[in-house]
């Protein structure tokens, strides 16, 4: 009995010493799902072996100690070793987080008066004398204002006070590439820690988990933990959150109090912590605003587009019909005039008129072309305009300024014709800068223009009325030959009324008396040229209101004078003295002649030639034959608004005229 109760009594001695041996040499988790701690706060042992030191929740902590305190006498060597692993992962990818966590070793277990944030739950502020025996190992995420001497996330040696006697930036020292290399304590990537004292020197050093340990420490700290150590001491962990906040863990941690019973952890056993959650809350917010972004980018980047296409589209917008069609090869694209005209840029105007301008271009094959741009918004009779300028410009003469097609836009009509060089005539007669035609000039441009004329009236297969003949519309080619240009223009000229019925339209001056009431015929055309003759011939304009009353009207001054025996003083005095009496007196009589009041007797424009050629002799007339000389009931008095308006009356405009009267009037 007594030597059962021995046994016993032996039995349980040599557990005690087991047990206080065991105690003494320290201790391993790989995982802590069995392992014997004293937690409080935050901190949890997951089901998987992770000791959780606190959550992603704000302003707690957490602490975890080993249940057993150690012995540290004064009088034996205080040395300790320590390898732990752990993570602090971020609740989210990429957002600040803290605090940190800290290796502690603490006369108490009992943390809980502490200032949880920024002393990881381990100090209650910097002059607390009841943490004055605390030894902590801090790997402190966040910054502490007036605290931390290293502004960054850092290891720091903390001993009676969180203001660390030796801190370092998180890095390890790589034997293989021979240099430190910085660990990001919040990556979430677990983190080998080892803390050694061997009684003097107290050593630190961080590694990740693929590294060994380092051969040179992170930090080495001369220190006497005698004078910090109470004769139990508890080894743990603290951990804190505040308003920045991680998951923090302890994968495995082993502690010895001598180097040689240091137990390796296994770490291929470690559970796992969980990797840092990618933005979940963001990621839905993220991309609404990304999508939004992208969305309202890709509207925008679409109503320039379409902008630019809209702009585009109109800005070569041309207006085409199905009847347009057999003129296709006279149809010039918009396109290819804006580009040949630079964008009708202001430099390359060369005229302006009542209804219209004209742009000199250059077609490819430097080929020039004036480009008339005339606005109408009149789509009526415009097919018939077309038609015939169209046809006038299928007519060749060698005194026509060829018409080479036209374009047609919303309310636009453009006409391409061969530009010419020397621009109009009057522009010489009437302008003082320009040098005065000589009369043998004058003489040749006259017949030119007059063989033009007898052409349009009976070299085609129709008559082709044109008009408008006047100074302006004769221009002037590289040597100076006259040509007829703008034929037809006139009845576009009032572009605002139906167009076949606008044919009592011309020119103030030019405008034979019974172009009212008959309309045009060749025999008005041929009034205008007599008009054109007299106007060459005297260098003055048909109709000059600033001057005085007998000498307004071009025709009847000219005709008085004859009566006065003074013919030749109405020639133009710009003429010098070169020039035939007898053949400006003949011009004068034959403008005198084509002016007639009575179309009937007028000349035909091959008289007209023929006289010009001295082929034909003129008809003998005198300054009171009647209708010489007679005065112009349309335009006298008339200002060209009142001219326009009388036309534009759909009274006036009874007498239909077709400019392309099929053999009629020849
Ligand atoms: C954190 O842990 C505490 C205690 O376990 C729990 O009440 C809380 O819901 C956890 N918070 C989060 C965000 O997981
Ligand atoms: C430190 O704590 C004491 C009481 O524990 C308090 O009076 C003092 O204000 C605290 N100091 C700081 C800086 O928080
Ligand atoms: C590495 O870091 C340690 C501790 O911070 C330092 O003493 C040492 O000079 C550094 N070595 C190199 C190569 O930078
Ligand atoms: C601490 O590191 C130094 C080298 O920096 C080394 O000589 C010493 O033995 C180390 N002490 C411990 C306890 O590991
Ligand atoms: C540490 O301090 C204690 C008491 O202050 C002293 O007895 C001891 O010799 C010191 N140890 C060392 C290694 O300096």
């Amino acid at each position: 009995m007594v030597c059962k109760l021995y046994l016993v009594f032996i039995f349980s001695f040599v557990h005690l010493i087991c047990h206080s041996s065991q105690q003494e040499t320290g201790f391993v988790y790989n995982g802590f799902d069995q392992a014997d701690l004293f937690i409080d706060g935050l901190t949890r042992i997951l089901p998987d072996g992770l000791l959780q030191l606190t959550n992603a929740t704000e302003f707690q902590m957490g602490h975890a100690f080993f249940k057993q305190p150690f012995d540290f006498d004064p009088s034996s060597t205080l040395s300790f070793y320590t390898h732990f692993v752990c993570a602090l992962v971020p609740p989210t990818f990429g957002v600040d987080s803290g605090h940190g966590i800290a290796f502690v070793v603490s006369p108490s277990t009992d943390l809980s008066y502490e200032e949880q944030a920024q002393f990881l739950g381990v100090f209650s502020n910097e002059t607390s004398s009841s943490s004055s025996h605390l030894l902590a190992i801090e790997l402190d995420s966040v910054y502490s204002v007036g605290v931390d001497k290293l502004e960054n996330p850092h290891v720091g040696i903390d001993v009676y006070s969180p203001k660390s006697i030796e801190s370092a930036l998180p890095s390890y020292f790589s034997s293989v590439l021979g240099k430190n290399e910085s660990i990001n304590l919040l990556s979430g990537e677990p983190i080998q820690v080892w803390v050694d004292y061997d009684g003097s020197l107290l050593n630190v050093s961080l590694a990740p988990m693929e590294v060994q340990k380092p051969n040179l420490p992170l930090m080495s700290t001369a220190i006497n933990l005698s004078e910090i150590f109470q004769e139990k001491m508890y080894v743990g962990f603290s951990a804190a959150t505040a308003k920045l906040t991680s998951n923090q863990y302890i994968l495995g941690w082993s502690f010895s109090r001598s180097k040689e019973l240091l137990q390796t952890l296994d770490l291929s056993k470690l559970p796992q912590a969980p990797p840092v959650p990618r933005k979940e809350k963001q990621k839905k917010q993220v991309p609404l605003v990304f999508i939004v972004l992208v969305i309202l980018l890709v509207v925008l980047v679409l109503m320039v587009l379409g902008g630019a296409y809209w702009y585009r589209r109109n800005k070569y917008a041309e207006v085409r019909e199905p009847w347009e069609k057999e003129y296709g090869p006279h149809r010039f694209s918009y396109k290819s005039l804006y580009k040949a005209t630079n964008g009708f840029c202001k430099d390359g105007r060369v005229g302006k008129g009542g209804f219209g301008e004209v742009y000199k271009g250059t077609l490819p094959l430097s080929r020039h072309i004036a480009v008339k741009r005339l606005s109408h918004d009149a789509e009526q009779g415009m097919k018939q305009f077309v038609a015939e300028v169209i046809t006038m410009g299928n007519l060749e003469h060698r005194n026509l300024v060829p018409l080479l097609g036209y374009c047609r836009r919303k309310g636009e009509l453009l006409l391409v014709s061969e530009y010419m060089p020397n621009g109009s005539l009057d522009q010489y007669l009437f302008h003082g800068q320009n040098p005065s035609p000589t009369w043998l000039q004058r003489i040749f441009i006259l017949k030119d223009i007059a063989s033009a004329l007898s052409y349009l009236h009976t070299g085609t297969k129709q008559v082709v009325l044109h008009r408008d003949i006047k100074s302006s519309n004769v221009m002037l080619d590289s040597e100076f030959n006259g040509r007829l240009g703008d034929f037809g223009m006139a009845k576009f000229h009032d572009h605002g009324a139906n167009l076949s019925a606008t044919a009592a339209v011309g020119t103030i001056g030019y405008m034979a008396p019974e172009l009212i009431t008959m309309g045009t015929s060749t025999k008005t055309d041929v009034y205008a040229f007599g008009v054109f003759v007299l106007e060459v011939t005297c260098g003055r304009r048909p109709v000059e209101l600033v001057l005085p009353i007998e000498k307004q009207s071009l025709v009847k001054w000219v005709c008085e004078c004859w009566k006065q025996a003074s013919l030749l003083e109405t020639r133009d005095p710009r003429l010098g003295r070169d020039f035939s009496s007898k053949e400006v007196e003949m011009v004068l009589k034959l403008g005198l002649l084509c002016t007639n009041a009575m179309p009937e007797s007028r000349p035909a424009m091959g008289q007209v030639v023929q006289y010009l050629n001295r082929d034909l002799p003129m008809p003998k007339f005198s300054p009171s034959t009647p209708g010489i000389g007679a005065f112009m009931p349309v335009s006298m008095q008339a200002s060209s608004a009142i001219g326009v308006s009388i036309l534009r009356n759909s009274s006036v405009s009874l007498f239909v005229s077709h400019t392309i009267l099929d053999g009629h009037g020849r």
